[in-house]
């Protein structure tokens, strides 16, 4: 199964079932999902279930061997059991209960809630289980999403109190560790700690990081209690549940952790509300492949977008060619099946202009045609690189506790821990430079180059492990901000970087927050990259040696041991040192005192590629993106023209055309938006 769509029956007439699947086998499509909001149609009324409708869906796909992926209905309570147990419904911060009318109007504390899953989830789960038609499940749909502010009600607040009893197991030790003494917080009981509803001013920021913990916990815990069903009842079946990219909410390292292998939403050009533009080429390389990290293993796209979308206001429609190509990119970064969001637009209901493979007409169109192409030139090719991963030299280390904590204490209004990973992410991605993200507790011996951006919390472990890391021979960068505090968001009493200053070869003696503007930064001149500055592709003009900028903040270094690659160019601390390297045992380590502008971050990047010795898979025009999969025998090469404009590039003999736009002499022009894949033997 390499292709699928998601599909709704229960919004069709029965009478048009059958012609759906027949041009869904037409297109290639192999699987469905289906069933993950019916919970009203399969239990219309309070223990009275009805399976007959999905039964003949299921059937009427099979008869075109199209297998089916099951969602648990969780998102959706219907209206009966809301009216009977309103407090099921969640309470936003400010103290309203939400109310019926969207979705996930559910609180995942609530036993109540829980209570009716535990009848559910089973009886749906042994009504399918043989269902030779059936081969896996989706937990739910997408959570966190639509719990904007999560839950506040008196459940969760309960729920919130058991949590830091198993974590600091006595209120001493949680005044102790959260510093409640200031402003006369402190507690006698686990049960007088708010939630951090509304106060006069703003919250003890160690509540803050220990709540953000809790519901990311509880969202792992229900997903978790409703795995433990599926698991029961189906053993055979895979169990997986469709992620956000960069969505904050739940720790995806932990939400991984208990399905068979994680599955994708991915919408390279969503509007948010209010937002004006589509994420950038870069940045959707860094989704694709953040999600990849949750589990360092190849993974679905459950929801793969199939036209323009929008609620309310709508996103432009995709270009000829760009469904292909970001079908194509996503099998690039590691997805081995896509599955379409969704066969055909509704006409009723929120979701009518998120537009899906066919249009309200029902007949097949331009999108239909692109995909089936698509579908029909990749398919044969899916089962070479079914789990192969890029073979990254480099890794980025992204963290929720780090995210939430400088979510809590931006120190500078406009900053963001994940804009910065996108940043460092961005200019290895131009670079054309596979990269892993990984989590605080990886194991980083297999990369030559780890960079860990605003690594604000440390733990005694932590610094060990990066230190080992470098002592063996690892190059590290860590940046501004690193080893303030502990894992309790409490400050720690050192100079900065605490038990990092020998590994970096340096102290920090003074701090700037840019709120007058940034700062100017240079080169050292003695200091320059080995080899010839590349400017970065696309950039007008290359900068001159002092025009790259610090932004946001400035650490002010004292070197003890470390030297020197750049310095500051501007305001009192003009001359010291901005940029940093330490030889560590065998390895070294740098640090990046600020947050780098785009040009610096380019540079940095450059030099920091010389020095370790990796070299980009290939030279490309900026808005061409190269991705790789490297399987057993043989590696293959994603060439993605992100742009409207056609584009050309020279690649090494050793690559063999294997589909999309041929190679001629060894060059590839590449159509608007076109793709080619490359084979080389390994
Ligand atoms: C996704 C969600 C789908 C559908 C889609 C379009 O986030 O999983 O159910 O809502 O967006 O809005
Ligand atoms: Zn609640």
């Amino acid at each position: 199964m390499h292709f699928g769509v998601d599909y709704y029956p229960e919004h069709w007439p029965r009478e048009r079932w059958a012609t759906d699947a027949s041009l869904m086998r037409e297109a290639g499509i192999e699987v469905v999902r289906m069933a993950e909001f019916a919970w009203a149609k399969m239990e219309p009324a309070p223990g009275r279930y009805d399976f007959d409708w999905l039964d003949e869906a299921i059937e009427v796909l099979s008869k075109e061997g199209i297998k089916t992926v099951l969602g648990t209905p969780t998102a959706t309570p219907p209206a009966w059991m809301i009216e009977r147990h309103p407090e099921i419904l969640p309470v936003r911060q400010d103290g309203v209960r939400v109310g019926f009318g969207g979705r996930h109007h559910d609180c995942q504390s609530s036993e109540t809630y829980r209570g009716y899953i535990r009848r559910f989830v089973p009886i749906m789960a042994q009504h399918f289980r043989d269902n030779g038609g059936v081969v896996g499940w989706q937990v739910d749909n997408e959570l966190g999403n639509s719990h904007q502010q999560l839950c506040y009600c008196d459940s969760c607040h309960r729920a919130f109190h058991s949590w830091l009893e198993k974590r600091y197991g006595s209120i001493d030790a949680l005044n102790e560790a959260w510093g409640t003494v200031f402003w006369s917080q402190s507690y006698d009981s686990f049960e007088q700690i708010p939630t951090p509803s509304p106060t006069p001013n703003s919250h003890n920021p160690s509540l803050l990081l220990d709540w953000r913990r809790f519901t990311s916990d509880l969202i792992v815990d229900f997903l978790r209690f409703q795995v433990e069903i599926l698991r029961n009842e189906c053993p055979k079946h895979f169990v997986t549940h469709n992620f956000m990219g960069f969505y904050d909410k739940t720790d995806y390292y932990d939400l991984a952790r208990d399905l068979d292998f994680i599955s994708v939403s991915y919408y390279p050009r969503i509007f948010i509300e209010g937002e004006r533009l589509a994420p950038s080429m870069t940045d959707l390389a860094a989704t694709l492949d953040l999600m990849r990290g949750t589990k360092q293993r190849s993974f679905w796209i459950m929801e793969q977008q199939a036209g323009p979308t929008g609620w309310e206001t709508l996103g432009s429609t995709p270009r000829p060619g760009q469904l292909r190509l970001w079908t194509c990119q996503s099998v690039a970064h590691g997805a081995d099946t896509i599955v379409y969001f969704r066969w055909r637009t509704c006409l009723f209901g929120t979701e009518q202009y998120w537009h899906g493979i066919l249009p309200h007409s029902g007949e097949p169109g331009r999108r239909y045609d692109e995909i089936r192409t698509t579908i029909r030139e990749l398919t044969p090719h899916m089962p070479k690189w079914e789990g192969a991963l890029p073979g990254s030299e480099v890794a980025i280390l992204y963290s929720y506790d780090q995210r939430w904590a400088l979510q809590i204490q931006p120190h500078h209004p406009d900053l963001g821990y994940a804009r910065q990973i996108r940043v460092y992410y961005g200019a290895f991605c131009r670079a054309n430079v596979p990269v892993d993200f990984v989590s605080d507790d990886a194991d980083l011996s297999c990369y030559k180059l780890v960079i860990a951006p605003l690594l604000f919390l440390t733990t005694p472990e932590l610094s060990d492990r990066l230190k080992d890391y470098v002592s063996q021979g690892g190059s590290l960068v860590l940046t501004m901000r690193t080893a303030v505090k502990d894992w309790n968001n409490r400050v720690v009493p050192r100079t900065l970087p605490g038990d990092l200053s020998e590994l970096l070869g340096l102290t920090i003696t003074d701090y700037d927050c840019l709120r007058d503007g940034d700062q100017k930064i240079r080169w050292d001149a003695n200091q320059a990259p080995t080899g010839a500055y590349q400017a970065p592709k696309g950039a007008s003009s290359v900068p001159t040696d002092d025009s790259f900028k610090a932004l946001k903040w400035c650490d002010i270094i004292t070197l003890d041991g470390a030297e020197s690659l750049a310095t500051y160019a501007s305001e009192y601390y003009e001359g010291s040192p901005a940029i940093t390297r330490n030889t560590f045992g065998k390895g070294t380590a740098y640090y990046i005192a600020t947050e780098p502008d785009t040009p610096l971050t380019e540079r940095t990047v450059q030099y920091l590629l010389e020095q370790t010795g990796i070299v980009p898979i290939l030279e490309t025009p900026v808005d061409v993106e190269v991705v790789r999969r490297r399987a057993k025998k043989s590696e293959y090469l994603f060439i993605l023209n992100h742009s409207a404009v056609s584009a050309e590039i020279s690649v090494p003999s050793q690559w063999k055309h294997l589909l999309g736009e041929k190679l001629k002499d060894g060059r590839l022009a590449l159509e608007p938006f076109g793709v080619a894949v490359l084979e080389a033997q390994l």
